[in-house]
């Protein structure tokens, strides 16, 4: 077993007997924001286990930087070196479930192994283009201690998405305790953590608790999850309102990530933050293609690129037109873009409700509508007057002139605290802002159906 001799290894090492020699060990590794999180009293062994307890949950990858770092340092002599670097080489060839074997005690034929808790929603996607940096970077985030992430962004540019497809193709290596998916908006999240416990892992808080409040079930849950020890993901997909999902969040320990994907920026001032930004153009005509096969896209390929400008380079209005064409085989790009989203813009039948089988739940104006109805009215308006603009970088003293009556700093907080702030308008530069250009549509659809057009005053 490796993780036994790995413990036996550097118990012996010398000078880590103290605690100012274990800090200063810690540092010189690389490693000292692990000095918080485990016990640097006690002797050697208990010292040296508990470290090694927390590389492992961080991972593989953590494990042997580690090990990388301490050959290079003075605390390995020669002969400990050369045990370290051959211990180091089979670590590293450890596939996933060996990994498992050696350094969680997991055994195959256990039924946790073969089936760990998840439930990852499948994707409606046909091919997921454009983002590897950002899974990347996602992953690199979750990757640090004590690290949880928001994915920020606007409605349909893709959160969810990504959230899937981090979930799919890293939990097998990473998260080998599983995955817990929960989706905010669709029900009470502490019910769907008691649920999910019940139906993926058999167990039922006790009797005693059962009459309790649900924050104090669902922490049960937490600390009884199983299979025990092992990273688990935990993704709280769409939230809205960062309170009604506090009392729910897993314990901070260095076992359960989170990921929360949400349209407001700022939501959790402790998580990392990635902001999601809409697709290159590249990769939005990469998607374009998954749906129209290459020849019907190069006959039309100058008109495709300005099918992806019309819808912003938006996934959710790119993988709605594409299924949309893919159904009108007959359909030329150019009518459908002069003819009918031109004239019938989000109103046409290609951006309405989308197939069950895709990601997203809503049509374009369906989506857009969720933000609207957070919006007070005085930031409605002002989204509207905004659409009367063309799409193009706004200096703020624009708007400020179209307002000659209005404090100036009432205007600025319902610019930043309600249309920037759930990711309707974006800051361009200094003192200026821009809406997207489906969200432009989108308000000026609004603004034809209220009876404000005459009356900016109000605001
Ligand atoms: N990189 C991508 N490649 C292919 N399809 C994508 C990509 N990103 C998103 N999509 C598709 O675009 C649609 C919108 O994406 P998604 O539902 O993830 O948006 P969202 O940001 O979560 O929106 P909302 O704020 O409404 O929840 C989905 O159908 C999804 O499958
Ligand atoms: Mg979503």
């Amino acid at each position: 077993m490796l993780k036994p001799q790995l413990l036996k290894l550097l118990s012996n090492l010398p000078n880590t007997q103290k605690v100012q020699q274990r800090k200063a060990f810690l540092m010189f590794i690389g490693f000292d924001q692990l000095a918080s999180k485990i016990d640097l009293e006690g002797d050697n062994f208990s010292f040296f286990a508990g470290l090694i307890e927390v590389l492992t949950l961080e991972g593989q990858a953590s494990l042997l930087e580690f090990i990388d770092n301490l050959i290079e340092s003075p605390w390995s002599g020669l002969d400990s070196g050369e045990r370290l670097k051959s211990l180091r080489s089979r670590i590293a060839e450890l596939e996933a479930g060996q990994w498992r074997r050696e350094f969680f005690g997991e055994v195959d034929n256990g039924h946790s192994l073969q089936h760990p808790p998840q439930n990852i929603p499948r994707s409606g996607t046909a091919k997921f283009v454009g983002r590897s940096k950002e899974l990347e970077t996602l992953h690199n985030y979750l990757q640090r201690p004590g690290v949880d992430v928001t994915i920020v962004g606007m409605g349909g540019v893709g959160k969810t998405e990504l959230a899937i497809q981090y979930a799919q193709q890293y939990w097998q290596e990473f998260y080998p305790g599983g995955v817990c998916w929960l989706r905010a908006r669709a029900s009470n999240v502490g019910a769907q953590i008691v649920e999910f416990v019940q139906l993926y892992m058999g167990l039922s808080a006790p009797q005693t608790l059962m009459g309790l409040k649900l924050d104090q079930q669902v922490k049960w849950c937490w600390q009884n999850w199983q299979p025990p020890r092992l990273p688990i993901l935990v993704v709280i997909d769409d939230v809205t309102d960062y309170e009604g999902i506090q009392p729910y969040l897993p314990p901070a320990n260095l076992r359960f990530k989170v990921l929360i994907t949400t349209r407001i920026r700022w939501l959790v001032q402790s998580f990392v933050e990635l902001y999601l930004d809409i697709l290159h153009e590249s990769a939005a005509i990469d998607l374009l293609k998954t749906f129209l096969g290459t020849e019907r896209l190069e006959q039309e390929f100058l008109i495709a690129k300005e099918l992806c400008n019309w819808l912003g380079y938006l996934p959710l209005g790119l993988d709605l037109v594409g299924r949309y064409l893919q159904r009108k085989r007959d359909l030329l790009l150019e009518d459908l873009l002069n003819q009918r989203l031109e004239k019938e813009r989000l109103d046409q039948q290609s951006l309405q409700k989308p197939k069950p089988d895709m990601t997203a739940q809503l049509g374009m104006e369906e989506t857009f509508k969720l933000t609207w109805q957070e919006l007070d009215t005085q930031a409605q308006q002002l989204g509207c007057l905004l659409s009367l603009f063309t799409l193009a970088p706004i200096p703020w003293s624009l708007v400020e002139l179209c307002f000659p009556d209005q404090d100036l700093k009432n205007l600025e907080d319902i610019r930043d605290d309600s249309l920037f702030n759930l990711n309707l308008l974006q800051r361009t530069g200094k003192n200026t802002y821009q809406l997207h250009q489906v969200v432009r549509e989108f308000l000026k659809g609004q603004l034809e159906q209220s009876d404000w057009a005459n009356n900016f005053i109000c605001l």
